[in-house]
């Protein structure tokens, strides 16, 4: 398909024709991405045909058929995806109406009184023009049909001219009126079509529902004229043309649904789901929105935030720290999921309500749990807690159950927790109560039981989460997924804007203005540099990036933090810390940062030529211009700042997020690794490991990470494998395009790779690389995934193989090293 398709027709075909022989035509919900875009009843009509007009936004639309309670199997027997002219019914999908699709209700041909519609090849676009003989408009003259030679250039539509050429025109003074019926009430865009087929010119109002739309509007022969208007929360629509001077006409019209197409869930939330859903090897549901149009399993939501997730009887072993990313959970419930340790990493979840970790190992309560501000249910029961219990909780003002049954707690319950509105259940604990005495009768008797604590008064306000029911009927979602490949186009994530930021790191200006070699900006300076943060250049997990012009002129990337959590804070902190230190050619410089009271804000130097991934994969792809030589320039690059992280810097540092995002390229292709945020630093220099939570980017992750939690150079080394695969690929780390075999790069990949198959080599530097180069390169980035970390060569290994890999293809090519 073509390069720019922005705007596209999907149109599929149901028929049932009792192909079952069970008499019972099924009824069913059809969604596009996140939309649900129609309703389908057999028993209305069979066949059934819809058309959806949509704006294209990432390279596969997720189409599915969605069943509904007694609705019968879902059928379909057709799906045809059609580019549309650029720009064409703007009215319904521009502006404020960006997040909507089209529904066609109608699409007539005016005077038209052929048996079947009118479509390819009169219309190029292959739209379905309907003959109009079914409608009764009020006193109709017969249908003309004229050749004149009409200009359709200026119409953003490109109404096909076979369609403009028949009309319904009214030769006596009157009115000219079609009445539609559409069933629900909803916002409709109407779409007017005239031409100048006959010999007089006409004039006339136009009215929808009694609205003046036009008035006198006027039609010159051989000319042609589109009006777009959108009628709002109607059920039927009256289209009247009133006469002024001569005769009323209209050639075509078209009437469509507008249908709202939910937000998307952040792209944090979505990262943080496919990161539990990769390390736990669950499968939460399809891949495409976690909420829209239905949620996944075991996911409740409220609009485009994941509110609830109930993962359990399973083995999770411990509580993942993305788990903290999910911050707009209400309730989480781990239940059973084999948890031993503290319970950590929930501490940002400013907005869970209820927390259920029951039936796990835990052995203690860790530090978090106070943070947690809005907690009013705590379930602990049956775990292993050991020791007295903190007096943190008592600061939880909201906490009205503390199930703390079946542990091995002992000691005084602190008072903080004795009051009216908490209960507080203790049951089958070694010993635990609120009064000494009780506490130390019970203590030589294990086994008694201690009294449980049950208070009146809970407040009404209570605990009900309450379940979103999104879509009233639907229940189960069908088996029927279809990816629509739609090519190129421009791909823009909408980013949601965080209002609030709370900053509570410990760190004061002063004490960061001890460090030296960078400079500290104040807020205002930012603001002038990035021009009132006027030119949004990317988005990491960290927040929004702007291009700002320093007082001396040089171009910088400005980091505005935008996440709201502690989290964030650490690793705005950390990332300060860290790259103050840090200085290497292939290393992105920091050239200051701004840390006032509510601002924690990174200067970077800016690298025009954007990250790797945008190169291989954004709307402004150099795909083509990356060629083999220098994809291995860029590897060589990119390795030599991974190299000097590892064995370089004192203290060695661990980049945790090696990923073709985080690669920056200058004009002349120079790489730089950067983004710093979720590095580690490796304690002493003999430590061989840090023990820490999963972070990272999914499809990136190192395997043995996630189930050891144990973080090694070899994890980084993982990651840049990945990154390697790309570069050799040319496609990302996950993938939904193809068939189910090919969504993981990793797996794809390999067996491929390591069979010096080289078909899956990327198609742009198919025939222009040398072979024993791209041996080379395969076999390192092969290693380099190796699931046993021991497997894999360190960073300065890859480094070396490399180099060589370089070499060769520049000594076999004259020209692969012209860009360099
Ligand atoms: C489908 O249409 C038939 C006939 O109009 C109607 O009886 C039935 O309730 C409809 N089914 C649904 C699920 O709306
Ligand atoms: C057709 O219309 C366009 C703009 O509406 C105009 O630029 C072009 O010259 C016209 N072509 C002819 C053949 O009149
Ligand atoms: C915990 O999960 C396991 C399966 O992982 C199941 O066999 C067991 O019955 C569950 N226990 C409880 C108490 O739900
Ligand atoms: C937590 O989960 C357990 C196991 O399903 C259940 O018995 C208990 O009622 C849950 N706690 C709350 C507060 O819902």
């Amino acid at each position: 398909m073509a390069n720019h398709v922005s705007v596209v027709l999907v149109r599929p075909t149901f028929v049932y024709k009792n192909h079952d022989l069970r008499n019972r035509p099924p009824s069913f919900g059809l969604s596009l991405g996140t939309a649900i875009a129609a309703f389908v009843n057999l028993t209305v009509s069979d066949p059934w045909v819809e058309e959806v007009i949509l704006r294209i936004r990432k390279r596969t639309v997720v189409f599915c058929l969605l069943s509904t309670p007694h609705g019968g199997f879902p059928v379909i027997s057709s799906i045809e995806v059609r580019p549309l002219p650029d720009g064409a019914y703007g009215a319904g999908l521009n502006g404020d109406r960006r997040n909507h699709l089209l529904r066609k209700r109608f699409r007539i041909n005016c005077g038209y009184n052929g048996s079947e519609p009118l479509r390819y090849p009169y219309d190029p676009y292959d739209r379905l023009w309907d003959a109009d003989r079914y409608f009764s408009p009020t006193r109709l003259s017969a249908g003309f049909h004229i050749e004149v030679p009409i200009n359709v250039s200026g119409l953003r539509e490109s109404p096909p001219i076979a369609v403009l050429q028949t009309v319904r025109v009214l030769a006596r003074k009157n009115v000219l009126a079609y009445n539609l019926s559409l069933g629900s009430p909803g916002d409709y865009l109407v779409v007017l079509y005239f031409a100048g087929i006959l010999p007089v010119s006409s004039s006339f109002d136009i009215l929808v529902n009694a609205d003046m739309v036009r008035s006198s509007y006027r039609v010159n022969h051989a000319e042609a004229g589109v009006i777009l208007h959108l009628a709002k929360s109607v059920d039927s629509l009256n289209i009247m043309f009133r006469n002024i001077t001569f005769y009323p006409q209209v050639n075509a019209f078209e009437v469509y649904e507008i249908v709202e197409i939910p937000q998307e869930v952040s792209a944090t939330t979505v990262s943080a789901l496919q990161v539990i859903q990769q390390s736990t090897g669950f499968d939460l549901g399809w891949q495409d929105d976690p909420c829209s149009p239905l949620p996944w399993k075991h996911l409740e939501c409220n609009g485009s935030l994941v509110t609830s997730l109930a993962l359990f009887n399973m083995d999770l072993g411990a509580i993942y720290s993305t788990f903290g990313d999910l911050l707009d959970l209400r309730a989480l419930d781990l239940h059973n999921t084999s948890l031993t340790g503290e319970i950590m990493n929930l501490g940002s979840l400013q907005r869970l309500e209820t927390l259920n970790l029951s039936f796990n190992k835990l052995t203690s309560f860790g530090s978090g749990i106070n943070t947690m501000i809005s907690l009013q249910i705590l379930d602990l029961q049956n775990n292993n807690l050991e020791g007295a219990v903190p007096d943190s909780l008592g600061s939880l003002k909201n906490l009205h159950l503390l199930n703390l049954e079946n542990n091995k707690l002992e000691g005084i319950l602190p008072q903080s927790l004795n009051k009216e509105s908490l209960e507080v259940r203790t049951s089958g604990n070694l010993c635990l109560s609120f009064t000494f005495s009780t506490c130390n009768n019970l203590s030589d008797h294990p086994s008694i039981q201690t009294p449980q604590f049950t208070v009146v008064n809970i407040p009404k306000h209570s605990n009900h989460i309450k379940k979103e029911k999104i879509l009233g009927v639907i229940g189960v979602l069908c088996c029927m997924i279809i990816l629509i490949l739609v090519a190129i186009f421009k791909y823009k994530r909408r980013k949601r804007t965080d209002g609030t930021v709370i900053t509570s790191s410990a760190w004061t200006t002063t004490e960061m203005r001890s460090w030296d070699a960078t400079k500290i900006f104040t807020y205002k300076e930012i603001k002038v540099a990035t021009n009132n943060f006027n030119d949004v250049i990317g988005s990491g997990g960290f927040g929004k990036i702007y291009l700002g012009k320093l007082s001396d002129g040089k171009l910088v990337a400005v980091k505005v933090r935008s996440d709201r959590t502690q989290l964030g804070a650490d690793s705005f902190v950390n990332e300060v810390r860290l790259l103050t230190q840090v200085r290497h050619p292939n290393l992105v410089t920091l050239e200051g940062f701004c840390h006032e009271s509510e601002q924690q804000i990174l200067v970077y130097e800016y690298l025009p030529g954007r990250s790797l991934a945008d190169n291989l994969y954004g709307s402004n792809s150099k795909k083509a211009t990356l060629n083999w030589a220098c994809r291995l320039k860029i590897a060589v690059d990119a390795a030599k700042g991974l190299d000097y992280l590892h064995n370089g810097s004192t203290p060695r540092i661990i980049h945790r997020d090696v990923k073709s995002s985080n690669i920056l390229l200058d004009m002349e292709f120079n790489a730089k690794v950067g983004d710093f945020g979720l590095s580690k630093q490796v304690p002493q220099a003999s430590a061989s490991h840090v023990t820490t939570a999963v972070k990272g980017t999914a499809g990136y992750l190192d395997p043995e990470y996630y189930s050891t939690l144990q973080l090694t150079e070899k994890s980084d080394v993982y990651s840049f494998g990945i990154v390697l695969l790309e570069l050799i690929c040319g496609r990302e780390p996950l993938s939904h395009a193809g068939p189910p075999d090919t969504y993981n790069l990793v797996l794809w990949a390999k067996p491929y790779l390591q069979a010096g198959a080289f078909e899956i080599v990327d198609e742009s530097i198919k025939g222009a690389f040398d072979v024993e180069s791209m041996r080379k390169a395969a076999s390192i980035a092969v290693k380099c995934v190796d699931r046993d970390a021991s497997g894999r060569p360190t960073i300065a290994q890859v480094l070396a193989e490399l180099k060589e890999a370089y070499t060769i293809q520049l000594t076999s090519s004259s020209s692969g090293g012209h860009l360099l």
